[in-house]
């Protein structure tokens, strides 16, 4: 892990503990367990955050890279990594440039993540990348609802959370953003946690894989798109 990140006290300090503490709910905890069931071999998880999910990985999983921006959240894993049984290499970045070769994962990991990165189209496309073409894109996100009353109510709260939940949206359509990413979906779920406002508990749970069609040849240091 390399360098000290530019960003302020409350995002490196406050946001990590609050997050922390707010995404361990119980019913968070079973949506991780469920979700991370078919994780296996060298896996990616981004927005690794204070590592709530590394308890739930199965003896199938070899590694993780851990990745995430924030060193503050770094910080607060380091203890669970400590006692992690796999072992955890943290990487500071973020994941719409992926320091990794192209096909290099089994499974990339992301859970309530894709509605703080900055471009979810570039970081999907990324994931791609250094997925092998079998690989599994696991996803537990909240977003924009289907309800019409409460994406009304995700709109005019997002610039609120975009604030208070350092560039959290609540407006994103995730299954819709993975579709178009060049994904496919082999397990779908969404719905409303129980216990969390409608707002922010819309979830998508599920299984991805790289679609046929924009499947990448594997190459050492660079990338192309296959056409067939
Ligand atoms: C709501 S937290 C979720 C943390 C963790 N994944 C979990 O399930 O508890 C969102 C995480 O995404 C990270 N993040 C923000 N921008 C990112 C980016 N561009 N690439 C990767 N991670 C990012 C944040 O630092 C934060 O740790």
């Amino acid at each position: 892990m390399k360098g000290r990140s530019s960003l302020g006290f409350y995002e490196r300090r406050i946001f990590p503990w609050l997050n922390d503490r707010l995404t361990r709910a119980p019913e968070i905890e079973r949506l991780r367990a469920e979700a991370l069931v078919p994780a296996h071999g060298r896996v990616l998880e981004i927005g690794f955050g204070s590592g709530s999910n590394l308890p739930h990985y199965p003896a199938a999983v070899a590694s993780i890279a851990a990745l995430d921006p924030n060193d503050g959240m770094h910080d607060l894993a380091a203890p669970r990594l400590a006692s992690s049984r796999v072992p955890v290499w943290p990487v500071i970045g973020g994941a719409e440039q992926l320091p990794f070769i192209t096909g290099a994962f089994d499974t990339v990991v992301s859970t309530l993540t894709l509605c703080s990165v900055k471009d979810p189209e570039r970081v999907l496309a990324e994931l791609r990348r250094v997925l092998r073409p079998e690989g599994l894109l696991i996803l537990v996100e909240h977003g924009l609802a289907d309800d019409p009353g409460v994406a009304k109510w995700q709109r005019r709260l997002n610039g609120l959370q975009n604030v208070l939940a350092c560039g959290c949206n609540l407006n994103r359509p995730i299954a819709d953003l993975v579709g178009r990413g060049g994904f496919e979906w082999k397990q779908l779920r969404r719905f409303y946690v129980p216990g969390v406002p409608r707002t922010h508990g819309w979830v998508t749970l599920g299984v991805a894989t790289p679609s046929e069609s924009t499947k990448y040849e594997v190459q050492s240091t660079k990338y192309k798109m296959s056409t067939r």
